[in-house]
């Protein structure tokens, strides 16, 4: 089974999906994090996004895996890998994060990564969130969720993250970067953020993590059935 789960930057995607993965068994994909790594490595190699050689020699020479273990309290830990090397901290700072979305916009990235996306997911029951999951991904998943929330929402949660990790800045800061994010993401020219035909919208505003995790496993559930 593919629960597919879109929606902009803060919407608790990442967190219901761990939940997912750790309570039904699911392998939890993370797609932002391979958009991630593939940023940090063209930044720290100074390929620019017109280098279309080295970027097709990068992804010859790239591998991107994820690590999952479980903490003391029984809670989904996942390491992101790049090229043997954890990456987990480094491809959350603000900088690769800005740098993602204009990143993830180029058509020549999307293709490679949605094909290793596809390629990911093959017997098994996965969860994978992102962007495109729901229109280019997996279309066809048996369940397709939008996830959304005020940008407000959004912002005061992911400020909320940068100031238990120890990164320095404002909640204006925090919400300038999120607006600007939604605007590269929505008006991508191939896979742009959309809510996909047949998606499930629900909006996280007011619900705590257990209540999203309670709706998505009510429609996991109705869907094996
Ligand atoms: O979900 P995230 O914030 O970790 O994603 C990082 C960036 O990657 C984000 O700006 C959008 C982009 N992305 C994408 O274009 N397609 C995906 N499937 C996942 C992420």
């Amino acid at each position: 089974m593919i629960v597919a789960i879109d929606g902009p930057a803060g919407t608790g995607k990442g967190t219901v999906s761990k939940l997912i993965a750790e309570r039904l068994g699911f392998t939890y994909i993370d797609t932002g994090a391979m958009y991630r790594c593939i940023t940090l490595k063209m930044l720290n190699n100074d390929i620019k996004l017109e280098d279309t050689d080295k970027i097709i020699e990068m992804f010859e020479n790239t591998k991107i895996e994820f690590e999952n273990s479980t903490d003391d309290d029984g809670k989904l830990v996942q390491k992101v890998f790049l090229d043997g090397e954890d990456v987990s901290k480094e491809i959350r700072t603000p900088r690769v994060t800005e740098y993602s979305s204009p990143y993830s916009a180029l058509p020549l990235i999307r293709e490679k990564l949605v094909d290793l996306q596809r390629k990911m997911a093959v017997g098994n029951n996965v969860v994978m969130e992102g962007r495109d999951i729901t229109t280019v991904v997996f279309p066809n998943a048996e369940l397709k969720i939008y996830l959304d929330a005020t940008p407000e929402e959004r912002a005061n949660r992911r400020y909320k993250e940068y100031i238990s990790k120890g990164i320095e800045t404002t909640y204006e800061e925090t919400l300038e970067a999120i607006n600007k994010r939604d605007y590269t993401d929505m008006h991508k020219e191939v896979g742009a953020l959309k809510i996909a035909e047949g998606a499930i919208v629900v909006d996280t505003t007011n619900l705590s993590i257990e209540e999203v995790y309670e709706t998505l496993h009510k429609l996991i559930e109705s869907k094996e059935q």
